[in-house]
């Protein structure tokens, strides 16, 4: 384990991690990576140029040119993005542009958080806590759908259970981008949590590796 206080949080989509890292940067003052968004940006940029999702040094290079500037965008929040997103994902030259990025991020002197899928596998390994968040895919398609709605856009919850499952199965079944839980994560169930709760969990989680880390470094 690396002496910088990074957390990394994974989980599948709409499983409650964006909320929790919001919620231990917070806790911890520490600053925040929403490691979807690049992925969001890579596949809405390349739409927005009119180039093929599928088309694989097409992805890479929109990646290798994504800079901190260009991720402030609402158009990356949407339903069509996540999906965008999700494809875009597949590339193994996508995930090697976007490495830098988030190590660099991982790296900062302070420490940070980052949720993903491959945090705390590929992206920050010797990370100070990893968790990993689920929640019952019903669950998950209920809150993406609510976060959908409440930004205006309109579509059935089954679409969104569809959509859930659908992404589970890219983002899980493949090479690239294994969406598994890091050896050393902690399990975080959200389904029959509030967010609240969940916040609070995670929170302890992350006090208790910390304290395993200090009990670890303290000099005998
Ligand atoms: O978390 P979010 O829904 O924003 O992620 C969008 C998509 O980006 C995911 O479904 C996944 O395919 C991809 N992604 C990834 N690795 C990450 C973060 C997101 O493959 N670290």
């Amino acid at each position: 384990m690396s002496g910088s206080f990074v957390i990394a949080v994974d989980g599948p989509a709409a499983s409650g991690k964006g909320t929790i890292a919001t919620g231990l940067g917070k806790a911890f003052d520490l600053p925040v990576l929403d490691t979807g968004r690049l992925y969001r940006a890579v596949g809405v940029l390349m739409q927005r140029a009119g180039e093929d999702l599928d088309d694989t040094p097409a992805a890479a290079a929109r990646a290798r040119m994504l800079t901190a500037d260009l991720l402030d965008d609402p158009g990356f929040r949407t339903r069509a993005a996540g999906e965008a997103a999700s494809r875009v994902a597949v590339h193994a030259g996508v995930r090697d542009a976007l490495l830098a990025f988030q190590q660099a991020f991982a790296g900062q002197p302070g420490g940070a958080v980052l949720d993903g899928r491959d945090i705390g596998t590929v992206i920050a390994p010797d990370a100070l806590a990893k968790l990993y968040v689920t929640a019952s895919a019903e669950r998950r398609a209920e809150r993406r759908w609510k976060q959908l709605t409440a930004q205006g856009e309109t579509m059935a919850l089954a679409e969104v259970l569809e959509d859930i499952h659908r992404r589970d199965a890219r983002d899980g079944g493949r090479d690239a981008a294994p969406m598994r839980p890091a050896p050393d994560a902690v399990l975080l169930d959200t389904s029959e949590m509030t967010i609240e709760q969940a916040a609070d969990a995670a929170r302890r989680i992350v006090e208790a590796a910390r304290a395993r880390w200090e009990g670890h470094n303290r000099p005998s």
